[in-house]
Protein backbone atom coordinates (compact mmCIF):
# COMPACT_ATOMS: atom_id res chain seq x y z
CA UNK A 1 0.00 0.00 0.00
CA UNK A 2 1.56 3.48 -0.78
CA UNK A 3 1.27 6.15 1.71
CA UNK A 4 -1.50 7.80 -0.24
CA UNK A 5 -3.79 5.29 -1.41
CA UNK A 6 -7.33 6.54 -1.86
CA UNK A 7 -6.49 10.43 -1.15
CA UNK A 8 -6.99 13.27 -3.04
CA UNK A 9 -4.30 15.64 -4.42
CA UNK A 10 -4.16 19.23 -5.68
CA UNK A 11 -1.01 20.35 -6.62
CA UNK A 12 -0.14 23.84 -8.76
CA UNK A 13 2.80 24.10 -10.87
CA UNK A 14 2.21 20.96 -11.97
CA UNK A 15 3.40 21.59 -15.74
CA UNK A 16 7.34 22.00 -14.47
CA UNK A 17 9.82 21.00 -12.53
CA UNK A 18 9.00 20.42 -8.98
CA UNK A 19 5.22 20.61 -9.65
CA UNK A 20 5.49 17.75 -12.34
CA UNK A 21 7.97 15.83 -9.84
CA UNK A 22 5.48 16.13 -7.04
CA UNK A 23 2.68 14.66 -8.88
CA UNK A 24 4.35 11.75 -10.01
CA UNK A 25 5.74 10.94 -6.88
CA UNK A 26 2.32 11.33 -5.36
CA UNK A 27 0.70 9.41 -7.75
CA UNK A 28 3.54 6.65 -7.68
CA UNK A 29 2.60 6.30 -3.82
CA UNK A 30 -1.37 5.97 -4.53
CA UNK A 31 -2.73 9.35 -4.73
CA UNK A 32 -5.45 10.27 -7.18
CA UNK A 33 -3.84 13.66 -7.97
CA UNK A 34 -5.23 16.83 -10.08
CA UNK A 35 -2.59 18.96 -11.43
CA UNK A 36 -3.13 22.77 -12.61
CA UNK A 37 -0.79 24.94 -14.43
CA UNK A 38 -1.02 27.28 -16.97
CA UNK A 39 0.81 25.79 -19.54
CA UNK A 40 -1.60 23.11 -20.93
CA UNK A 41 1.13 21.74 -23.30
CA UNK A 42 3.40 20.70 -20.13
CA UNK A 43 0.32 19.58 -18.25
CA UNK A 44 -0.10 17.33 -20.81
CA UNK A 45 3.03 15.78 -20.67
CA UNK A 46 3.22 15.46 -16.85
CA UNK A 47 -0.57 13.87 -17.38
CA UNK A 48 0.79 11.36 -19.74
CA UNK A 49 4.42 10.80 -17.86
CA UNK A 50 2.20 9.78 -14.84
CA UNK A 51 -0.63 7.99 -16.30
CA UNK A 52 2.42 5.99 -18.42
CA UNK A 53 3.51 4.81 -14.96
CA UNK A 54 -0.28 3.52 -13.83
CA UNK A 55 -1.12 6.63 -11.59
CA UNK A 56 -3.90 8.75 -11.85
CA UNK A 57 -4.05 12.18 -12.90
CA UNK A 58 -6.12 14.80 -14.05
CA UNK A 59 -5.07 18.48 -15.94
CA UNK A 60 -7.11 21.65 -15.68
CA UNK A 61 -5.41 24.23 -17.13
CA UNK A 62 -5.76 27.41 -14.37
CA UNK A 63 -4.38 30.93 -13.35
CA UNK A 64 -4.03 30.39 -10.32
CA UNK A 65 -3.88 34.42 -10.01
CA UNK A 66 -7.41 34.70 -10.58
CA UNK A 67 -9.80 33.99 -7.36
CA UNK A 68 -12.57 32.59 -9.63
CA UNK A 69 -10.82 29.95 -11.76
CA UNK A 70 -9.01 28.79 -7.78
CA UNK A 71 -12.82 27.88 -6.98
CA UNK A 72 -13.54 26.32 -10.57
CA UNK A 73 -10.47 24.11 -9.73
CA UNK A 74 -11.36 22.95 -6.49
CA UNK A 75 -14.54 22.68 -7.26
CA UNK A 76 -14.07 20.76 -10.45
CA UNK A 77 -11.82 18.16 -8.00
CA UNK A 78 -13.86 17.48 -5.46
CA UNK A 79 -16.70 17.28 -8.15
CA UNK A 80 -14.32 14.61 -9.39
CA UNK A 81 -12.92 12.76 -6.84
CA UNK A 82 -15.79 13.49 -4.05
CA UNK A 83 -12.33 14.62 -1.57
CA UNK A 84 -9.44 16.69 -1.37
CA UNK A 85 -6.68 15.71 0.91
CA UNK A 86 -3.44 17.27 -0.20
CA UNK A 87 -2.84 21.16 -1.29
CA UNK A 88 0.73 21.75 -2.81
CA UNK A 89 0.55 25.15 -3.66
CA UNK A 90 3.90 24.97 -6.10
CA UNK A 91 3.60 27.31 -9.19
CA UNK A 92 5.47 30.45 -9.09
CA UNK A 93 7.34 32.89 -10.77
CA UNK A 94 10.78 34.41 -10.41
CA UNK A 95 12.79 36.50 -12.13
CA UNK A 96 16.16 38.91 -11.79
CA UNK A 97 15.97 42.54 -12.33
CA UNK A 98 17.62 45.80 -10.16
CA UNK A 99 14.79 47.49 -8.70
CA UNK A 100 15.05 50.28 -10.09
CA UNK A 101 14.18 48.31 -13.59
CA UNK A 102 11.26 46.80 -11.67
CA UNK A 103 7.42 47.86 -13.16
CA UNK A 104 4.14 47.39 -11.28
CA UNK A 105 3.19 44.79 -13.94
CA UNK A 106 5.92 42.68 -12.89
CA UNK A 107 5.43 43.21 -9.32
CA UNK A 108 1.68 42.53 -9.18
CA UNK A 109 2.66 39.47 -12.00
CA UNK A 110 4.62 38.43 -9.64
CA UNK A 111 2.66 38.83 -5.76
CA UNK A 112 -0.30 37.59 -8.18
CA UNK A 113 0.78 33.60 -8.62
CA UNK A 114 3.39 33.31 -5.45
CA UNK A 115 1.39 34.73 -2.92
CA UNK A 116 -2.64 35.90 -4.16
CA UNK A 117 -2.94 32.63 -5.92
CA UNK A 118 -1.46 30.55 -2.95
CA UNK A 119 -4.18 32.13 -0.30
CA UNK A 120 -7.21 32.01 -2.61
CA UNK A 121 -6.29 28.64 -3.60
CA UNK A 122 -6.28 27.44 -0.09
CA UNK A 123 -8.98 29.51 0.86
CA UNK A 124 -10.91 27.09 -1.80
CA UNK A 125 -10.03 23.95 -0.59
CA UNK A 126 -9.84 24.48 3.34
CA UNK A 127 -13.63 22.85 3.73
CA UNK A 128 -12.26 19.96 1.51
CA UNK A 129 -9.34 19.84 3.87
CA UNK A 130 -10.92 20.19 7.09
CA UNK A 131 -13.36 17.38 6.24
CA UNK A 132 -10.74 14.94 5.03
CA UNK A 133 -7.75 15.84 8.00
CA UNK A 134 -5.39 17.18 5.28
CA UNK A 135 -2.36 18.87 4.66
CA UNK A 136 -1.54 21.96 3.12
CA UNK A 137 2.28 21.95 1.41
CA UNK A 138 3.58 25.55 0.49
CA UNK A 139 6.98 25.95 -1.82
CA UNK A 140 8.47 29.28 -0.19
CA UNK A 141 12.03 29.85 -1.00
CA UNK A 142 15.54 30.56 0.72
CA UNK A 143 15.05 33.60 -1.04
CA UNK A 144 12.14 34.04 1.74
CA UNK A 145 14.49 33.59 4.47
CA UNK A 146 17.51 35.87 3.26
CA UNK A 147 17.72 38.64 1.27
CA UNK A 148 19.01 38.43 -2.05
CA UNK A 149 20.42 40.98 -4.58
CA UNK A 150 18.60 41.71 -7.81
CA UNK A 151 15.41 39.62 -6.51
CA UNK A 152 13.53 41.91 -4.13
CA UNK A 153 9.98 41.20 -5.38
CA UNK A 154 10.58 37.61 -5.49
CA UNK A 155 12.18 37.71 -1.76
CA UNK A 156 9.22 40.08 -0.93
CA UNK A 157 6.76 37.33 -2.19
CA UNK A 158 8.54 33.95 -0.98
CA UNK A 159 9.08 35.89 2.60
CA UNK A 160 5.08 36.40 2.22
CA UNK A 161 4.62 32.57 1.52
CA UNK A 162 6.92 31.69 4.88
CA UNK A 163 4.85 33.97 7.42
CA UNK A 164 1.57 33.11 5.36
CA UNK A 165 2.07 29.55 6.41
CA UNK A 166 2.97 30.19 9.82
CA UNK A 167 0.10 32.39 10.23
CA UNK A 168 -2.46 29.53 8.12
CA UNK A 169 -0.62 27.37 10.57
CA UNK A 170 -2.07 29.36 13.64
CA UNK A 171 -5.35 29.90 12.58
CA UNK A 172 -5.90 26.06 11.81
CA UNK A 173 -4.05 24.88 14.84
CA UNK A 174 -7.22 23.36 16.48
CA UNK A 175 -8.71 21.98 13.10
CA UNK A 176 -6.92 18.34 11.87
CA UNK A 177 -4.84 20.36 9.39
CA UNK A 178 -1.70 20.65 8.94
CA UNK A 179 0.51 23.50 7.21
CA UNK A 180 3.63 23.96 6.03
CA UNK A 181 6.47 25.25 3.83
CA UNK A 182 8.98 23.57 1.88
CA UNK A 183 12.14 26.19 1.19
CA UNK A 184 14.56 24.78 -1.52
CA UNK A 185 17.58 26.09 -1.99
CA UNK A 186 18.36 26.88 -5.97
CA UNK A 187 17.16 23.22 -8.03
CA UNK A 188 17.66 22.08 -11.38
CA UNK A 189 14.37 22.89 -13.12
CA UNK A 190 13.59 24.85 -15.94
CA UNK A 191 13.11 28.33 -13.71
CA UNK A 192 16.48 27.87 -13.01
CA UNK A 193 17.35 27.14 -16.56
CA UNK A 194 16.01 29.79 -18.18
CA UNK A 195 16.64 32.31 -15.35
CA UNK A 196 18.76 35.73 -16.63
CA UNK A 197 21.07 37.88 -14.67
CA UNK A 198 20.68 41.74 -15.57
CA UNK A 199 23.61 43.30 -17.52
CA UNK A 200 26.90 44.00 -15.28
CA UNK A 201 25.57 42.54 -12.08
CA UNK A 202 27.85 42.89 -9.30
CA UNK A 203 28.50 38.78 -8.65
CA UNK A 204 30.13 39.91 -4.76
CA UNK A 205 26.43 40.90 -4.11
CA UNK A 206 24.97 37.33 -5.48
CA UNK A 207 28.08 35.23 -3.97
CA UNK A 208 26.38 34.82 -0.83
CA UNK A 209 23.03 32.70 -2.46
CA UNK A 210 25.00 31.12 -4.67
CA UNK A 211 26.08 28.82 -2.53
CA UNK A 212 29.13 26.19 -2.01
CA UNK A 213 27.33 22.53 -3.16
CA UNK A 214 25.17 21.11 -6.13
CA UNK A 215 22.02 22.46 -6.91
CA UNK A 216 19.20 20.48 -5.97
CA UNK A 217 17.07 18.17 -7.84
CA UNK A 218 13.39 18.45 -8.09
CA UNK A 219 12.79 14.78 -7.26
CA UNK A 220 14.65 15.94 -3.67
CA UNK A 221 12.09 18.42 -3.10
CA UNK A 222 8.79 15.70 -4.11
CA UNK A 223 10.31 13.25 -1.71
CA UNK A 224 10.45 15.70 1.17
CA UNK A 225 6.77 17.25 0.04
CA UNK A 226 5.62 13.49 0.34
CA UNK A 227 6.82 13.14 3.40
CA UNK A 228 5.74 16.23 5.10
CA UNK A 229 2.13 15.70 3.31
CA UNK A 230 1.59 12.32 5.22
CA UNK A 231 1.16 10.49 8.37
CA UNK A 232 4.79 9.95 8.94
CA UNK A 233 4.73 14.08 9.66
CA UNK A 234 1.61 13.85 12.06
CA UNK A 235 3.30 16.49 14.35
CA UNK A 236 4.81 19.01 11.74
CA UNK A 237 2.58 21.81 11.44
CA UNK A 238 3.60 25.39 10.75
CA UNK A 239 7.59 24.59 10.21
CA UNK A 240 9.26 26.01 7.10
CA UNK A 241 11.53 23.17 6.37
CA UNK A 242 14.79 24.14 4.01
CA UNK A 243 16.44 21.70 1.37
CA UNK A 244 19.06 24.49 0.44
CA UNK A 245 22.52 22.59 0.58
CA UNK A 246 22.96 25.03 3.37
CA UNK A 247 22.40 28.15 1.42
CA UNK A 248 20.82 29.62 4.62
CA UNK A 249 22.51 28.42 7.75
CA UNK A 250 25.86 30.63 7.59
N1 LIG B 1 14.06 26.13 -9.05
C1 LIG B 1 14.58 26.71 -7.97
O1 LIG B 1 15.80 26.87 -7.84
C2 LIG B 1 13.66 27.17 -6.86
C3 LIG B 1 14.24 27.48 -5.63
C4 LIG B 1 13.42 27.86 -4.58
C5 LIG B 1 12.05 27.92 -4.75
N2 LIG B 1 11.51 27.64 -5.98
C6 LIG B 1 10.05 27.69 -6.09
O2 LIG B 1 9.60 26.39 -6.42
C7 LIG B 1 8.36 26.46 -7.11
C8 LIG B 1 8.44 25.61 -8.37
O3 LIG B 1 9.43 26.18 -9.21
P1 LIG B 1 10.16 25.38 -10.38
O4 LIG B 1 11.60 25.59 -10.19
O5 LIG B 1 9.59 24.03 -10.50
O6 LIG B 1 9.72 26.32 -11.61
P2 LIG B 1 9.09 26.03 -13.03
O7 LIG B 1 9.18 27.32 -13.75
O8 LIG B 1 9.70 24.81 -13.62
O9 LIG B 1 7.56 25.70 -12.68
C9 LIG B 1 6.68 26.69 -12.23
C10 LIG B 1 5.32 26.39 -12.83
O10 LIG B 1 4.38 27.38 -12.35
C11 LIG B 1 3.49 27.62 -13.41
N3 LIG B 1 2.76 28.89 -13.29
C12 LIG B 1 3.26 30.15 -13.45
N4 LIG B 1 2.27 31.04 -13.36
C13 LIG B 1 1.12 30.35 -13.12
C14 LIG B 1 -0.23 30.74 -12.94
N5 LIG B 1 -0.61 32.02 -13.01
N6 LIG B 1 -1.15 29.77 -12.70
C15 LIG B 1 -0.77 28.46 -12.67
N7 LIG B 1 0.49 28.05 -12.85
C16 LIG B 1 1.43 28.97 -13.08
C17 LIG B 1 4.38 27.63 -14.65
O11 LIG B 1 3.65 27.51 -15.86
C18 LIG B 1 5.29 26.46 -14.36
O12 LIG B 1 4.77 25.26 -14.91
C19 LIG B 1 8.13 27.96 -7.37
O13 LIG B 1 7.23 28.45 -6.39
C20 LIG B 1 9.51 28.56 -7.19
O14 LIG B 1 9.44 29.91 -6.82
C21 LIG B 1 12.29 27.26 -7.04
Amino acid sequence: MGRFEGKVALITGAASGMGRAICRRLADEGAAVMGLDIDAGGLDETVALVTDAGGTMRGRRTDISLVAECDAAVAECVDAHGRLDILGNVAGLSWARRMQDETEEGWDAMFGVNVKGMFFLTRAALPHLVAAGGSIVNIASNAGLMGQAYCVPYCASKGAVVNMTRAMAMELIKTPVRVNAIAPGGTRTPMTENFELPDDVDFDLMRPYMGFREMGTPEQIAALFAFVASDEAANIHGSILSADSGLTCG
